[in-house]
C-alpha cells in the first residue's frame, strides 16, 4: 500500500501529504516480520506496528481515528460470537472507507459470510465494489499449474464508503 501511494505521487508530481499507516495483529512474530521488511517508500508515509487482540480488546484508539481500513483475510477468522461486535469496532474507528479481502471457502476454522455488506451496511458503509475473485498462486513466470504449489482460492473483495 505504502509503495502504490508513493508511487502514484511521483508519476502525479504531488509532493504528497502525511500518512501514517497502523498495522495491527495478534501474533507477535507477524508484527516483528512487519517492522523488519516493512520500508517507507516516502518520507511523508510512515508504519508503525500495534500487538492486540481486536476480537477480545477491541482496538484502543479513539472514534474516527483512522480514515480508512484494510481488512485482509481477517474477518473470515473471527469467531462468530465475537464478530458483530468486532465490526461494530472498525465502524467506530474507521471514518471514511474499508478495503476487505475475505477468504470465501469454507475451511476448518473459518467462517466466510455470504452476507458480510450487510453487516457494514447496518453501521452506514455503503458497498463500492463487490468482486469475487479466484486467487491463485503467483510466480514471476507467470501462473503455472496451480495444483503443484497450492489450489486457487475462492477470495472475496469489497471496498465500502461513508
Ligand atoms: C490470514 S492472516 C492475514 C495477515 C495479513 N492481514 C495479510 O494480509 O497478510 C490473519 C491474521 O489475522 C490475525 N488475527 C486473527 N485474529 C485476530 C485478532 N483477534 N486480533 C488481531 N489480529 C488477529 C492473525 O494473527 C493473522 O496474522
Amino acid at each position: 500500500m505504502i509503495d502504490f501511494i508513493a508511487s502514484d505521487w511521483r508519476k502525479r508530481g504531488s509532493e504528497g501529504h502525511p500518512i501514517e499507516v497502523c498495522g495491527i495483529d495478534l501474533n507477535e512474530s507477524r508484527l516483528r516480520n512487519a517492522e523488519q521488511h516493512v520500508r517507507s517508500a516516502h518520507d511523508l508515509i510512515a508504519a508503525r506496528f500495534e500487538h492486540r487482540d481486536l476480537a477480545r480488546s477491541g482496538f484502543e484508539q479513539a472514534d474516527a481515528a483512522f480514515d480508512y481500513g484494510l481488512l485482509c483475510g481477517v474477518l473470515e477468522i473471527i469467531e462468530p460470537d465475537a464478530f458483530e461486535d468486532f465490526v461494530k469496532e472498525v465502524a467506530r474507528v474507521v471514518r471514511r472507507g474499508l478495503f476487505i479481502e475475505d477468504l470465501a471457502e469454507k475451511t476448518p476454522g473459518g467462517y466466510p459470510r455470504e452476507d458480510l455488506p450487510t453487516y457494514f451496511e447496518a453501521l452506514g458503509f455503503r458497498v463500492l465494489r463487490d468482486h469475487w475473485v479466484l486467487q491463485e498462486p503467483y510466480q514471476d513466470q507467470g501462473t503455472l499449474d496451480p495444483m503443484e504449489l497450492w489450489p486457487a482460492l475462492k477470495v472475496r473483495i469489497l471496498f465500502l464508503e461513508r
